[in-house]
């Protein structure tokens, strides 16, 4: 026969439920007697509230004595604990016999809730981070580093991207400066706003300030009656990369100089400065120590552009690069055309002893002509031009390496063969007086009277 419900203790009952709270219960009558309590309240083991340290004290008689309703609760902080307390009337026929009153203690609660924000905030930031991390991942795979110093030059990327230091990208024509700018814009923390390139050397010297430091309305006869943004100020926030800064005039440098140093720009026209915050890049294929010396540019603006040279070694000083160079060009040139073609190793092997002295620009125009001309799907030698083929080195920018003195000479003599090596070599490769005298730099008379004078004369 089972136990009736009546004739348990509801007392029995009562405490058996109090002691299954996670937190403190106790009951206490009109008077302020505790009465009962659980076990987790046996740290307060006072018989009357009077007796409970004081904030605790303080807080459940106002707990008891001032809420109107018949229960209520309140947040207190006692010994660094914070506590909710609750508190409810018992009433029976109407008669009101006492409280009970529930203290729970809700620091670890607060401490998991705060410490739970956190976590989401740093997940968030994780995840932006990764985000960002992986986009800036797929930029340098965009970017080919398989010899040791382009791998040099990556690593610098990296570390100086985040700063705001100046850099003054070096090399010679088509070896990727204006790629490292880029790629140093957006793995910076500029990159949401897009990179404002200008190159000094594209336009007039007149037309380039304007560009640079935009004029106000009315500026000069010809303006645009509004005015107009310049670069600079259209770089707010951003990076500045002005491409072929060695073309920029005297006075543009002194203008430059200031911005650098002020953070400040005037535009034409006007009489006051407005603050800008701008990083600046620079890239130039110039010696610029040597017109420093020379008087072309100025020294006090060359230190401050100078802050972080790269110097980006041409194509020839670093041919591990070429083959991955060469199959990321085709790759790039399969998709775009959706058809795909590979190099026959010859024309690697080729491709790979050339001097390129118009570095990566060169390869990947090359690479271009000869996917677009070659007809089956293996390119062959036949597709590449025939400098390449000759393997003769004669194309512009790579005049220095190309003349090997060995031993000291009379001048006159060593001008008067070289000339005559130059017209031959020239004429056999083009066979045109007209494209000899534009490629050598002189009108077609004088190439056709040299070419008739060298080629019946042994060299
Ligand atoms: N490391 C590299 N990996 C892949 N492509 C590259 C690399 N460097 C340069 N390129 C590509 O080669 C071409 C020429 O590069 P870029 O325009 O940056 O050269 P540059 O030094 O700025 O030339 P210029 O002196 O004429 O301004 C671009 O199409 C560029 O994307
Ligand atoms: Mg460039």
């Amino acid at each position: 026969m089972g136990i009736q419900k009546d004739t348990i203790p509801a007392s029995a009952i009562l405490k058996t439920i109090m002691e299954m709270q996670m937190d403190s219960v106790l009951i206490i009558d009109t008077c302020g007697n505790i009465i009962m309590a659980n076990d987790i309240f046996k740290d307060w083991t006072g018989k009357h509230i009077e007796e409970l340290p004081t904030p605790l004290k303080g807080i459940l008689t106002i707990s008891i004595n001032l809420y109107p309703s018949q229960q209520g609760s309140k947040i207190f902080t006692m010994d660094g604990y914070k506590y909710v307390i609750h508190t409810k009337y018992i009433i029976a026929e109407q008669v009101h016999f006492g409280f009970v009153v529930y203290l729970l203690n809700v620091t670890s609660q607060d401490i998991l809730e705060s410490k739970l924000s956190q976590y989401i905030e740093r997940e968030n930031m994780l995840a932006d981070e990764l985000n960002a991390l992986q986009k800036s991942e797929a930029k340098i795979k965009n970017m080919v580093s398989k010899s040791k110093a382009m791998e040099k030059i990556l690593e610098i990327v990296y570390k100086i991207a985040g700063f705001d230091t100046n850099v003054l990208i070096l090399g010679e024509t088509g070896v990727g400066k204006s790629l490292v700018a880029k790629t140093i814009h957006q793995l910076s923390r500029r990159a949401k706003y897009p990179l404002i390139e200008i190159s000094c050397g594209s336009i007039s010297e007149n037309l380039l300030e304007s560009e640079l430091f935009g004029y106000l309305p009315g500026a000069f006869t010809g303006a645009n009656k509004k005015g107009k943004r310049g670069l600079i100020e259209c770089a707010e926030g951003s990076t500045l990369f002005l491409d072929e800064v060695a073309e920029l005039p005297m006075h543009l440098q002194v203008k430059l100089l200031d911005v650098i140093q002020n953070r400040r720009i005037k535009k034409i026209g006007a009489n006051e400065f407005i603050p800008v915050n701008i990083r600046l890049i620079t890239a130039t294929n110039k010696d610029l120590g040597k017109m420093v010396d020379d008087g072309a540019f100025r020294e006090d603006l060359f230190y401050r552009i100078n802050v972080m040279p790269i110097h980006i070694p041409p194509l020839r000083e670093r041919k591990e690069d070429i083959p991955a160079l060469m199959d990321k060009f085709i790759e790039d040139l399969g998709l775009k055309c959706s058809h795909t073609k590979i190099l026959s190793p010859d024309v690697k092997k080729r491709l790979l002893t050339y001097d390129w002295p118009g570095n990566i620009r060169e390869l990947e125009n090359v690479l271009e002509r000869a996917f677009i001309t070659s007809s089956g799907t293996i390119i062959n030698k036949d597709s590449l031009p025939d400098y390449i083929n000759d393997n003769q080195n004669i194309r512009p920018k790579s005049y220095e390496d190309n003349i090997i003195i060995k031993a000291p000479m009379p001048l006159k003599l060593a001008r008067e063969i070289l000339e005559k090596k130059l017209f031959r070599l020239t004429f056999q490769q083009v066979k045109s007086t007209v494209e000899v005298g534009q490629m050598l730099g002189v009108d077609q008379s004088t190439a056709s009277r040299k070419i008739r004078k060298y080629l019946n004369t042994s060299l």
